[in-house]
C-alpha cells in the first residue's frame, strides 16, 4: 500500500533525493568510495559545500552580508548559542509554543529575557500581534513556525533590534524577506534533509557583535569564517540538503513550492472547515501551511482512536497530533505530494459517511 508520510519531523524528502543520496551511498561521485566513508577536506565535499551555499543564496535569495554554516547538534543547541553570543544585558522573546519556551529558558542562562508577547493564555492557538519592542534590547527571537501547534507568521516582523528567528519548521516554504533577520536557523529534519544538521544564515555585522568570549565551538564566528569546516560537519546530511535544494530549484524555486503549499493547506483546511466530524484547533489567520493540526468536533470526541486506526489503514502515517495538543496533525512539508493530501481529504469524507448520517 502506498504510504501518505505526514511526519512532523524528520519528515518525508523528494524521492530523487532519497534516490541520489541512496546512490552517493554506494559510489560518490564515481569516486568508488562511499558518501559514508570520504574525507570532508577533499575538493568532492568543498564541491557540494560551495553548491548548496549558492543554491541557498538563490532560492531564498540571500543578499551577499550574510553567512550561512550548519553545524551538529540541531537547532536546540542553537537556542543557547544565540544568546550566549548575543545576550549581553537583555533580550525580547515572543513565547508561542513549546520551542520558543525552551529557546527562552536557555537564553535566562546568559541574561534578562523579556517575553514581549505571548498566546500561552489560549494554548498557544494564535500568534501575537501588535506588541511593542522596545529599542534596548540586543535582540528579539521569534519562532516563525510553531511545529506543535500548527501556527505561523505570515509576515516577516519590522524590528528595531535584530530579528533572530527560529524557522526549522518554515525554512524555504516561502518567500521571506531575509534582510529583515540579523539571524535566522533551525534544524534542517523537516524541509531540507534528514536529522543530524542544523542551519544558520547570519548577518555579517552581528559577528562584531558577539558579547563574550566564548568556547571555539559555541562562537558563531568559528563555524562562519571557517565554512562550517573547523571541525568535522554532517557530511551525509549537508549532501542531503545540497540534492533538496537542488530538487527544489528544479520544480521552480521559492514561488513555486509556496503556491503548492498553500495550495495543498487550503485542500486540507477546506475539508476541515467543512467536514461536521472535524474541527481546526489554531485562529484561521494563523494557520500553518506547514503542520495542519486539527481535532474531532464536539459531540465526535470518541471517535478519534477510530479514525486514527481508519487512516492508518488507508497508509496514513504520522498523523497523530502532538500529546499537548491531541487530535491529529498533518504536516504538509514541501516534499509531500498534494496526492498525499487528496488521499487524506478522500478518508475524511469516507470517514464522515460512515458517521454521519
Ligand atoms: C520550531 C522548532 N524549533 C526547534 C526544534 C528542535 O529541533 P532539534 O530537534 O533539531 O533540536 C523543533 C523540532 O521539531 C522545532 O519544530
Amino acid at each position: 500500500m502506498k504510504k501518505h508520510n505526514f511526519n512532523a519531523g524528520p519528515s518525508i524528502l523528494p524521492q530523487e533525493v532519497i534516490e541520489n543520496a541512496a546512490k552517493a551511498i554506494l559510489d560518490f561521485n564515481g569516486s568508488g568510495l562511499s558518501l559514508l566513508s570520504i574525507s570532508h577536506r577533499t575538493k568532492d565535499f568543498d564541491d557540494v559545500m560551495a553548491e548548496a551555499d549558492a543554491l541557498f543564496r538563490e532560492i531564498l535569495a540571500i543578499p551577499d552580508n550574510y553567512k550561512i554554516f550548519y553545524i551538529g547538534g540541531g537547532a536546540s543547541t542553537f537556542f543557547y548559542e544565540v544568546a550566549a553570543n548575543f545576550l549581553g544585558r537583555k533580550a525580547g522573546y515572543v513565547n508561542t509554543g513549546v520551542w520558543s519556551k525552551k529557546a527562552i529558558k536557555e537564553a535566562k542562562r546568559f541574561g534578562e529575557v523579556e517575553v514581549l508577547a505571548s498566546s500561552e493564555d489560549r494554548n498557544f492557538t494564535y500568534i501575537p500581534k501588535g506588541f511593542a519592542v522596545p529599542a534596548d534590547l540586543d535582540y528579539l527571537h521569534i519562532t516563525t513556525n510553531n511545529t506543535i501547534y500548527g501556527t505561523e507568521y505570515k509576515e516577516d516582523l519590522d524590528s528595531p533590534v535584530p530579528l533572530i528567528a527560529d524557522m526549522s519548521s518554515d525554512i524555504l516554504s516561502r518567500r521571506v524577506d531575509v534582510s529583515k533577520y540579523a539571524m535566522i536557523y533551525g534544524g534542517a529534519q523537516k524541509n531540507l534533509a534528514p536529522a543530524g544538521v542544523a542551519f544558520a544564515i547570519v548577518r555579517e555585522d552581528m559577528l562584531d557583535r558577539i558579547v563574550r568570549d566564548l568556547p571555539t565551538m559555541v562562537s558563531f564566528r568559528t563555524h562562519a569564517e571557517n565554512n562550517s569546516m573547523f571541525n568535522t560537519p554532517p557530511v551525509f546530511p549537508i549532501y542531503v540538503l545540497k540534492e533538496t535544494l537542488k530538487w527544489l530549484k528544479s520544480i521552480g524555486g521559492i514561488d513555486e513550492i509556496h503556491r503548492r503549499n498553500v495550495e495543498k493547506a487550503a485542500l486540507l483546511y477546506d475539508e476541515i472547515d467543512r467536514n461536521p466530524l472535524f474541527r481546526g484547533t489554531v485562529e484561521k489567520e494563523d494557520r500553518s501551511i506547514m503542520n495542519i493540526c486539527f481535532v474531532m468536533n464536539e459531540g465526535y470526541e470518541e471517535l478519534a482512536p477510530e479514525f486514527l486506526e481508519f487512516a492508518k489503514g488507508k497508509g496514513m502515517v504520522g498523523i497523530k497530533g502532538h500529546r499537548l495538543v491531541g487530535g491529529f496533525r498533518a504536516s504538509c512539508y514541501n516534499a509531500l505530494p498534494k496526492e498525499s493530501v487528496e488521499a487524506l481529504v478522500a478518508c475524511m469524507r469516507e470517514f464522515e459517511k460512515m458517521h454521519v448520517k
